[in-house]
């Protein structure tokens, strides 16, 4: 059995490039990380979306972030691929699971699964000329969990340097539960290296499904990790006791801050990606309602600090 690896999935909003590297200097244990999509690669050079920190190299590590892109336009897929490895990128990922009405019923993100031919049309061309890893990141479907049937075929044509599959349908959005079943069921049909996502919030949970998706041994996880950053290191058993726990998490939260806070010249913008990130968090606490109670309403930075530090002065952690 290969040796286990853990990726953090890319949130939109939440887990941009000082999130990713705060996270970094804070916690162990994720091997690998994802950015949140781009879109709108028009030009052959340079595109002006892939100017900023979130992909520049220096603010980076190439060797660990995989650059997603939401698109089903071949060229762009490979005006993307083109400039990512002239960043030093070594894979690209495409997004096949983005279940939101606006984006799925353009036939895109997960959008596309229902269409075979078209995926199948898009893959050809991209691979006639691509030079970097790609991946890809999907769902079972968008209106029934049978679409990947059809998929897998398409998907087993392909050198994919990984597929991601999330086993949802997109009409679930991030409701009910991941069908781990139904995982387990395709694992032989997959040529791929596979990798699972879905709804691991605990070791218990991790555990559970390690055990159901075995040989699997690659995962990547998602909101559980947003609500608990000490996730990966308790699966790999590098657990921390609990007094230690609560520094850490508090060095966590001031350390985001302000590094958002430098990046956004004292901006109060700030306020709505550490929100989306507490909405998560909160279920660190014992009293997560309380919790959130306190984080939901604030619109002012000195609101903010001093709900942070009555957070964890009151409220004890899981
Ligand atoms: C607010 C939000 C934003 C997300 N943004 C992206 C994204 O940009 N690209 C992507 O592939 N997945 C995105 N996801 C999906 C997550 O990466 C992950 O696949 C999903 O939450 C399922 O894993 P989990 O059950 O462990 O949370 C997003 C999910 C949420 C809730």
């Amino acid at each position: 059995m290969s040796e286990l690896s853990l990726s953090l999935g890319p949130f939109q909003g939440i887990t941009d490039a000082p999130f990713r590297n705060v996270f970094k200097r804070h916690f162990s244990g994720i091997d690998k990380f994802f950015t949140p999509f781009f879109t709108g690669i028009h030009k052959e050079e340079h595109a002006k979306n892939l100017q900023g920190e979130e992909i520049d190299p220096r603010c980076n590590d190439v060797e660990t972030l995989t650059p997603q892109i939401l698109s089903t336009d071949a060229e762009e897929i490979l005006r993307f691929a083109k400039q990512c490895r002239q960043l030093g990128y070594k894979e690209i990922n495409l997004n096949m699971g983005c279940p939101f009405p606006r984006v799925a019923n353009k036939k895109r993100g997960c959008g596309l699964l229902p269409y075979p031919d078209n995926v199948e049309a898009m893959l050809d061309r991209v691979f006639e000329e691509i030079d970097i890893k790609f991946s890809i990141k999907c769902r079972l479907g968008y209106f029934n969990p049978e679409e990947i049937d059809a998929i897998i075929p398409v998907f087993n044509k392909f050198r994919l340097s990984e597929l991601i599959i999330h086993p949802r349908i997109g009409k679930q959005l991030y409701k009910g539960e991941a069908d781990v079943e139904r995982f387990k069921a395709i694992i032989p049909l997959i040529n791929a290296p596979l990798v699972y996502n879905g709804d691991i919030v605990s070791v218990e949970s991790f555990e559970r499904i390690r055990d159901l998706v075995q040989p699997v041994n690659q995962f990547m996880l998602g909101r559980g990790l947003l609500a608990n950053p000490f996730l990966a290191e308790d699966i790999c058993r590098d657990a921390s006791n609990s007094s230690e726990r609560i520094k850490r998490l508090h060095a966590y939260v001031l350390d985001l801050y302000e590094d958002r806070l430098r990046h956004a010249g004292g901006s109060p913008k700030v306020l709505g990606r550490m929100k989306e990130l507490w909405s998560y968090l909160m279920n660190s606490f014992e009293e997560p309602q309380v919790v959130w109670r306190k984080i939901k309403k604030i619109n002012a930075l000195k609101e903010y600090e001093d709900a942070v530090e009555t957070i964890f002065k009151e409220i004890a952690i899981k």
